[in-house]
């Protein structure tokens, strides 16, 4: 394992962050349709780079776990 592998309420942390980028990916599309009415900076500028994050993080954990262990 090239990241630690933490286990968090009994789940890999892997989990959460697919949890995370679930809900990250909904609130985009929710702001960006104009059905949550946030400022619309939150959809250019925060949530599309932390839900890239996450995404990355998340994908990179699932490979490391499947192909690298
Ligand atoms: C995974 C889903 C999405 C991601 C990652 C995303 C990401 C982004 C990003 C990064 C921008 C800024 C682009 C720029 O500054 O030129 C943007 C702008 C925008 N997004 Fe999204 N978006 C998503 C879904 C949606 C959806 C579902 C809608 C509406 C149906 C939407 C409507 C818009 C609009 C209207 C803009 C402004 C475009 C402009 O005037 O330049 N987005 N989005």
């Amino acid at each position: 394992m090239i990241l630690p592998d933490p286990i968090i309420f009994n789940k890999p942390l892997n989990i959460w962050l697919g949890f995370l980028a679930l809900f990250l990916l909904l609130l985009q599309i929710s702001i960006g349709t104009r059905i949550l009415k946030l400022p619309f900076w939150v959809h250019t500028r925060v949530v599309w780079i932390a839900l890239l994050i996450v995404v990355l993080i998340h994908g990179f954990y699932g490979f490391e776990l499947y192909f690298l262990r």
